[in-house]
C-alpha cells in the first residue's frame, strides 16, 4: 500500500498514549474547536480479532455508527465488508473501490430511488421485512437478493431496534418467504438485530435458531437459493469488553449450522467504540445558586447537537477525563453545558465533579460509537473533525493483513 494511500494518518511512536496525541494536536494545530481523535490500530484489531476468531462469520461493517473515511477506507483495504442504509453511504463505501457483492443493503424501508441506484451499482442483497417492500423490489430490482428480517429481541438493550423493524418469525415470516416464491423473487436468507448494543448474548443463539428453522422452512417452499443467516449488529465494543464473550456464544450457537449455509453479521459499534476520543475544550464558567445550592456551570464547545446524542436520549452519562488533571482533590456539584443556545443540550446534570478552569480540555474515551454520526450544525457548531494516527506496530499489522488478503 503506497503511503500517499493513507497520508492523512498520523504515524506515531509505540507507547504514545492518548494525553500525548491530544497534547499535540492542541500544540501544533493551535486548537481551540472540539475534535476526535481516531486510532486506526484500533479498527485493525477488530478486523484481525472477527476473522481470527470468528472465521465462518463474514462481517459487514454498519456504516451508518460511524461513516468516517479513514475507518471505511482501512476496512476497504482490509477486503472488508458493508452494511449501507443509504445511497449516500452505498457510495461512500464504493469510493473505495469496494464491489457490490461486499456490500448489503440492510435498511428494511427504502425509498424507490434507492432501490434503484443499488441495481444501478450492483448491491443486490437487500432486506425487506413487509409484503409492500417486496413488491417494491419486484418492480425495480427483481433479481436482487431478497433477505427477509424478522424480529428478535436482546431483552436487555436500550436500543430496541423490533420496534421498528422485523417481521414476526411464525406467522409474517412464512407469508414472507411464500410471497417471494408465488412472485418469482430470489429469496436469500434471513436476517435480525438483537438491539443496539446487545446486552444479553444469548440471544443471538435463539436469532440462529430461528434463521435455520425458516431457512428449511423455505427450502421445503422450493426456494432453492436459500442460504444466509445474517445475525446482525449490537457487539459491546467498550475498550474493557472481552471480545471473546463475543466469538465464543456465536461459534457455539453457529457450530451445527450446515457449512452450506453462509453467515454474515452487521456490527457497527464493535470496530469503532473504542477507536475514537471526544476532546473539548472548557470555555466558559459560573457559579449560580439552585435550590439554596451553589451549582458550578461550565460550558464546552461539544454538546449534545454534537458527539452527545445519547445523553440527550438519556441513554448515557459520561463523565470527562481532565486532560491536566483537576488543580485540587475538592469536587463541587457541576453541571456541564454545550456550546448552543439550547438548554437541552447538557451533558451532566447536578453531579459532583471536580474543580475545572477555564481553559481547560476535557476527553472521553469510547467515543466512536453514535457520536459524530449523529452531530448536527445546530446553532452553527459543526461536527468535531477526526484526527486519525497509527501506532508504528499497528501500521505493521494494517500491512500484514493486507498481504495477506491480495494471497487469497
Ligand atoms: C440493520 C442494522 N444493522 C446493524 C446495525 C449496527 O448496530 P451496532 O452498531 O449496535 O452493531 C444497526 C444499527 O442501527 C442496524 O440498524
Amino acid at each position: 500500500m503506497p503511503s500517499s494511500d493513507y497520508s492523512e494518518i498520523k504515524i506515531v511512536n509505540d507507547g504514545l498514549d492518548t494525553k500525548d496525541i491530544i497534547r499535540d494536536i492542541i500544540n501544533s494545530k493551535n486548537q481551540e474547536d472540539a475534535f476526535h481523535i481516531l486510532n486506526v490500530g484500533e479498527v485493525v484489531s477488530r478486523q484481525k480479532f472477527w476473522k481470527e476468531n470468528m472465521p465462518r462469520v463474514t462481517p459487514y461493517f454498519a456504516v451508518k455508527c460511524n461513516p468516517n473515511p479513514t475507518v471505511i477506507k482501512i476496512l476497504a483495504k482490509m477486503n472488508g465488508h458493508f452494511d449501507c442504509a443509504s445511497k449516500k453511504e452505498i457510495s461512500d463505501v464504493m469510493k473505495y473501490d469496494v464491489p457490490g457483492e461486499r456490500i448489503i443493503f440492510a435498511n428494511p424501508m427504502k425509498a424507490p430511488s434507492q432501490i434503484k441506484f443499488a441495481r444501478e451499482v450492483g448491491v443486490d442483497k437487500l432486506t425487506a421485512d413487509c409484503e409492500h417492500e417486496i413488491y417494491k423490489i419486484k418492480d425495480l430490482f427483481p433479481e436482487a437478493k431478497i433477505i427477509i428480517r424478522f424480529r428478535c429481541d436482546s431483552k436487555i438493550t436500550c436500543n430496541s431496534l423490533g420496534v421498528k423493524y422485523g417481521c414476526d418469525a411464525k406467522k409474517e415470516a412464512i407469508e414472507l418467504i411464500r410471497l417471494t416464491k408465488s412472485l418469482g423473487l430470489t429469496l436469500y436468507g434471513f436476517s435480525f438485530h438483537t438491539g443496539s448494543p446487545c446486552g444479553d448474548l444469548t440471544a443471538y443463539n435463539e436469532g440462529i435458531k430461528i434463521a435455520k428453522n425458516l431457512i428449511d422452512q423455505a427450502k421445503a417452499f422450493g426456494c432453492h437459493e436459500v442460504c444466509l443467516i445474517d445475525i446482525g449488529g449490537g457487539f459491546p465494543g467498550e475498550s474493557d469488553y472481552d471480545l471473546n464473550q463475543i466469538s465464543n456464544v456465536i461459534n457455539e450457537s453457529i457450530k451445527n449450522i450446515d457449512p452450506s449455509i453462509k453467515i454474515i453479521s452487521e456490527p457497527g459499534r464493535y470496530y469503532v467504540t473504542a477507536a475514537f476520543v471526544a476532546v473539548a475544550h472548557l470555555f466558559g464558567k459560573k457559579t449560580v445558586i439552585r435550590d439554596n445550592e451553589e451549582v458550578k456551570m461550565y460550558y464546552i464547545n461539544d454538546g449534545t447537537f454534537g458527539s452527545f446524542i445519547e445523553e440527550l436520549l438519556m441513554m448515557k452519562a459520561r463523565h470527562p477525563i481532565s486532560l491536566n488533571g483537576a488543580k485540587s482533590d475538592k469536587k463541587f456539584l457541576s453541571t456541564l453545558w454545550g456550546p448552543t443556545c439550547d438548554a437541552l443540550d447538557c451533558l451532566i446534570k447536578n453531579e459532583i465533579l471536580p474543580d475545572f478552569e477555564v481553559g481547560d480540555w476535557l476527553f472521553w474515551n469510547d467515543m466512536g460509537a453514535y457520536t459524530s454520526s449523529c452531530a448536527s450544525k445546530f446553532n452553527g457548531f459543526h461536527p468535531p473533525t477526526v484526527y486519525p494516527f497509527i501506532q508504528k506496530k499497528d501500521l505493521i499489522t494494517l500491512k500484514e493483513e493486507i498481504s495477506k488478503n491480495k494471497k487469497v
